[in-house]
C-alpha cells in the first residue's frame, strides 16, 4: 500500500508570542515543519499534504518544497476537520499517516509500527506513558486491554483522567476508512471541535482493530507550543546529536555545550571543545581538534588540523596538519592545502593557499592564489577591490612578503621574491629579488612640536 502523509499545521501558535508562525520557529536552525518533512522523506511517502491555516502564505514561501501539496484550512475547527480538508486529495487505497507540524522529533522507525498496523487492517495510534498527562487525550482500554476510545482531557471524568497512557495525536489508517469516519464526526464536546480522535470509537463500532503503539520516549512525541518547550526539544536534539558524534568517536569537552545545526561527520580521535557551533555540512577528519567558541559552517577539515579558539569558517576546505587561529576568519571559497598556518586576526576569502604557507598575524587575503612555502608578514593586505571590480593577487612559491605590504591587485609576486616591509606593490615583483616600494625616510631638521595657543 502506498503512503500519503498529512501534516496538521493550521494551529496559530499564539503562545509563541512571535511574528513568525509556530511551525517556522527554528529548531537546530531548521523550521519545526522542516524537521517533520525530513521524517516524511525517511518514510518514502508517495504524497505529502500540509494542512495550513490563515496567514500560512509565509509558511509556504519559507518551506518552498515542491513535493508538498498545501491544503488550506480556513477556520480551525479541530483536528478531525483539519484532516478532512486533505482527504479529497487522497485516493481510497492509500495508507494515511497523520503527523503534527509542531511535533518535530519523532523518528521514522517509531512511526513504522503504525504503518505495519494498517497493513494488517488495523488503525495505528502512537501513545505515550506520561508522569503528568494533564491536557492530553487519554487512551481508554477495555478489560481485555483493547483500545476502545480516546477521551480528551477536557471531556474526561476523574477516573479517565487517572489513565497515564496519553494520545500523541499521531496515527495511521486506511484512506477509505478515514473518509467514511471523518464524514460522521460531530462537535458536541467540551471544546465544540471536530475531534480526529473520535474515529477510534467508529473503528471499534465497525469491527476495525485499533492498535496503540507506545512511543519509545517522551522526547520523541513532545509538541512545541511556546518558547520553553522549544528550548526543551532543542536540548533533546542537541543531546542526541552530541551522542551520535561521540559514537562516531569524537571526544566532546561538554556534550551540553555543542550546537549541531546540520550534519556533522567525524573521523577518529577528534576533539571538540566547548561552545562550538556547527552549521550545514561539516566534516572533521581523524585527529582534528576544534578549540572553544568556534563557528563552522559548510566546512571540511583534513587530518590532524587544529583550530584554536574563536575561529569562524564558512564554505571552506582546510587541508591536513594546519594550524588555524585563534581568532581567524575563513570566508567562502577559502581553500587551504596541508601544513598551512593562519593566525590571529587573519581573514581569507576566495583564495587558495599552498602547502606550508603562513599568514600568522593581522592580514587580509582575498581573491588570491598563494603558492607553497610562502610567508606573509603581519599586516599584509591584498588590495583586491578598486571600488567597482575585484582583482586577483598571485603570490608564487617561497615568496616572503614583508610586514605591512599592500599588494594592489592585479599583481604577481614571482617565486622566491621578497617584498620590503611597508611596501605598496602596484606592479609585478620579479622572482628571486627584493622589491621595495616606499618613500625614503627623511628627518626634518629644526622641526618643533606645535604648542597650545594661550
Ligand atoms: C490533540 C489530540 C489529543 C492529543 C494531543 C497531543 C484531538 C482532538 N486531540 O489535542 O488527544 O493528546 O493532540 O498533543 O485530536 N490543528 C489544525 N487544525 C485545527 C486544529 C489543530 O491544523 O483545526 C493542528 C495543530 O496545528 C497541531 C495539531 O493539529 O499541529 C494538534 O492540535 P492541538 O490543538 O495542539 O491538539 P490538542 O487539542 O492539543
Ligand atoms: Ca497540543
Amino acid at each position: 500500500m502506498s503512503l500519503s502523509i498529512v501534516i496538521l499545521a493550521a494551529g496559530q501558535g499564539k503562545r509563541m508570542n512571535s511574528k513568525l508562525p509556530k511551525v517556522l520557529q527554528p529548531l537546530a536552525g531548521v523550521p519545526l515543519l522542516g524537521h517533520v518533512l525530513t521524517t516524511t522523506k525517511h518514510l518514502s511517502a508517495q504524497h505529502v499534504h500540509v494542512v495550513y491555516g490563515h496567514g500560512g502564505e509565509q509558511v509556504r514561501a519559507v518551506i518552498n518544497d515542491p513535493s508538498v501539496n498545501w491544503v488550506l484550512q480556513a477556520q480551525q475547527l479541530g483536528t478531525g476537520h483539519a484532516l478532512a480538508q486533505a482527504m479529497p486529495h487522497i485516493a481510497d487505497d492509500q495508507t494515511v499517516l497523520v503527523l503534527y507540524g509542531d511535533v518535530p522529533l519523532t523518528r521514522a522507525q517509531t512511526l513504522q509500527p503504525l504503518l505495519d498496523a494498517v497493513a494488517q487492517g488495523s488503525v495505528g495510534l502512537l501513545s505515550v506513558k506520561l508522569a503528568d498527562p494533564t491536557g492530553y487525550g487519554r487512551i481508554v482500554r477495555d478489560n481485555a486491554g483493547r483500545v476502545v476510545r480516546i477521551v480528551e482531557h477536557k471531556d474526561a471524568n476523574t477516573k479517565e483522567r487517572g489513565i497515564d497512557e496519553a494520545n500523541t495525536g499521531l496515527l495511521a489508517a486506511k484512506a477509505s476508512h478515514l473518509k467514511q469516519w471523518l464524514a460522521q464526526l460531530k462537535n458536541d464536546n467540551a471544546q465544540g471541535e471536530y475531534y480526529l480522535t473520535d474515529i477510534v470509537t467508529m473503528a471499534v463500532r465497525d469491527g476495525v482493530n485499533v492498535e496503540a503503539v507506545l512511543a519509545p520516549s517522551e522526547a520523541e512525541v513532545l509538541g512545541v507550543n511556546d518558547k520553553i518547550q522549544l528550548a526543551e526539544v532543542e536540548s533533546h536534539l542537541r543531546s542526541w546529536r552530541a551522542k551520535d558524534l561521540m559514537q562516531q568517536g569524537a571526544t566532546l569537552a561538554d556534550p551540553a555545550r555543542i550546537d549541531i545545526r546540520g550534519e556533522v561527520t567525524v573521523g577518529k580521535d577528534v576533539f571538540i571543545d566547548v561552545n562550538v557551533v556547527f552549521v550545514g555540512r561539516v566534516h572533521l577528519a581523524d585527529g582534528v581538534r576544534i578549540g572553544p567558541n568556534c563557528y563552522l559552517k559548510d566546512t571540511q577539515i583534513g587530518e590532524g588540523t587544529e583550530l584554536f579558539s574563536n575561529c569562524v569558517t564558512d564554505q571552506v576546505v582546510i587541508g591536513p596538519q594546519c594550524h588555524i587561529g585563534p581568532f581567524a576568519r575563513l570566508r567562502p571559497e577559502a581553500k587551504l592545502a596541508d601544513h598551512v598556518h593562519i593566525g590571529n586576526f587573519v581573514e581569507v576569502k576566495k583564495s587558495q593557499i599552498g602547502s606550508g604557507s603562513k599568514a600568522n598575524h593581522l592580514t587580509y587575503i582575498g581573491d588570491a592564489v598563494v603558492g607553497s612555502g610562502v610567508n606573509i608578514g603581519a599586516g599584509t593586505i591584498t588590495v583586491n577591490y578598486d571600488g567597482a571590480n575585484k582583482w586577483q593577487t598571485v603570490i608564487e612559491d617561497n615568496v616572503f612578503v614583508g610586514s605591512g605590504s599592500m599588494l594592489i591587485a592585479p599583481v604577481t609576486i614571482g617565486a622566491g621574491a621578497n617584498t620590503g616591509a611597508g611596501s605598496t606593490i602596484t606592479k609585478d615583483a620579479p622572482a628571486g629579488k627584493l622589491t621595495l616600494a616606499r618613500s625614503k625616510q627623511v628627518t626634518i631638521e629644526g622641526w618643533k612640536r606645535p604648542t597650545k595657543k594661550s
